[in-house]
């Protein structure tokens, strides 16, 4: 009865628009999807299309574009380097808040969801603390205070303006490693054993009890043999499932996404498989740092077609795959790209033996590429019954 009084008053409106503009603009103008930005198209699933966000390029008035595009194209923002340990406290005991700031007052001035990255890592760790360490100055009992410290530091700052926090990065081992059977790697896990994971958690859960709390990684796009001494996303889901099986306020596993054209990478069916299987445990799931870069050969460099347009088409592919089976999975959050222009993507950088680049979806000119038009058909014809709202979890306490 009520729904029907509604939709009369409702006809009545329209019929009074109609008569006062001849033509409307509505009526002449269907709504084009193709229009919207990846941020929009995302949410109309409850999906956070994201980028990963360099302050530096952010603040380069000679850039303008660059500013444009983080605030008109995406839902949620990561920083790329101004929340790692060495950027917020450079010299012991005397933080240097100013860039992260910035990044979270920006991010909330477009009204965009922030992930925190990154609270435990074994890279970017300021000089002070690796180097004390290494000449026994800061013993294992302070180092482990030195930790709870910062992550109590940090996330209580910024209380209430982070979605998801990044806890964890990387712990785990590749089969590139010495020795080859996966375990857990580096700084954290050589001085304070792989309790350090747990604890972390906890700490983080203390400071903030609302935010979601991940661990993240790369090389878990798909499960491999199911052996966790070889298979480093049975390892990642295996210490997923007993982190919860004890109780420790773990919310989600973020599946990192770098990609090379080069490998054999996933097709879409498996990738969903491995995404479901980590939903299973009751954690949430997204993609953190998306880009699938290619080898810049001599044929690429010199501008050949025939060696650009395979790894062109191959990287669209890639992120397309990661997408749609981010799409079909209720509890993947959010997909975030690692960079969104090639102008300024840490991949040239990091990988130059052989050199590597064009990994993300728009070009050195900020023109959208093959893969940013994927991504966008992806999110239009997606819809029921195979994708559906998102399903987020409640913190876990
Ligand atoms: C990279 C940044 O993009 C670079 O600018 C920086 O020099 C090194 O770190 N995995 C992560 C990210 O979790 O923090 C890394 O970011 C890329 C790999």
């Amino acid at each position: 009865m009520k729904l029907r009084q509604w939709s009369t008053v409702g006809l009545v409106a329209v019929a009074t628009i109609a008569t006062l503009n001849t033509v409307p603009a509505t009526a002449s103008r269907p709504y084009d999807p193709t229009t919207q930005s990846l941020g929009t198209l995302g949410l109309r699933h409850g999906l956070h299309v994201g980028t990963a966000v360099s302050m530096d390029a952010l603040n380069d008035a000679s850039d303008p574009q660059y500013r444009k595009l983080v605030s008109s194209e995406f839902a949620s923002v990561t920083a790329e380097n101004v929340m790692k340990w060495e950027s917020l406290e450079p010299t012991r005991g005397a933080y240097n808040w100013g860039p992260a700031d910035q990044f979270v007052d920006f991010a909330k001035r477009n009204r965009q969801s922030v992930r925190g990255h990154v609270l435990v890592w074994h890279n970017q760790l300021p000089a002070w603390l690796t180097s004390g360490v290494a000449d026994g100055s800061i013993s294992k009992q302070e180092l482990r205070e030195l930790l709870r410290n910062h992550i109590t530091t940090v996330v209580n700052r910024y209380k209430g303006k982070i979605w998801q926090w990044d806890v964890v990065n990387e712990a785990v081992s590749d089969p590139w490693d010495t020795p080859s059977t996966l375990h857990y790697k580096g700084f954290w896990a050589q001085n304070l054993g792989p309790g350090y994971i747990a604890d972390a958690f906890r700490w983080a859960r203390a400071a903030d009890p609302k935010a979601l709390l991940f661990y993240n990684d790369y090389n878990i796009e798909a499960f491999g043999s199911g052996n966790p001494a070889d298979d480093k996303t049975q390892f990642v889901y295996d210490m997923t499932k007993s982190l919860r099986a004890q109780g420790v306020p773990i919310d989600g596993v973020g599946s990192q996404g770098h990609l090379g054209t080069q490998y054999g990478n996933f097709d879409t069916l498996q990738v969903t498989a491995a995404l479901k299987k980590f939903s299973g445990l009751g954690v949430a799931t997204a993609f953190t740092e998306v880009d699938v870069r290619s080898q810049l050969t001599e044929g690429v460099q010199a501008g050949n077609s025939e060696e650009i347009n395979p790894r062109l088409q191959a990287s669209a592919a890639n992120f397309s795959v990661l997408m749609k089976a981010c799409l079909a999975v209720r509890s993947c959050l959010s997909y975030t790209v690692w960079g969104f222009s090639d102008k300024h993507s840490w991949v040239p950088g990091w990988f130059d033996d052989p050199p590597e680049g064009l990994a993300t979806i728009y070009d050195e000119n900020y023109q959208p590429k093959r893969a940013y038009q994927e991504l966008k058909s992806d999110l239009i014809f997606a819809g029921p019954p195979y994708v559906l709202p998102r399903i987020a979890p409640k913190p876990r306490r």
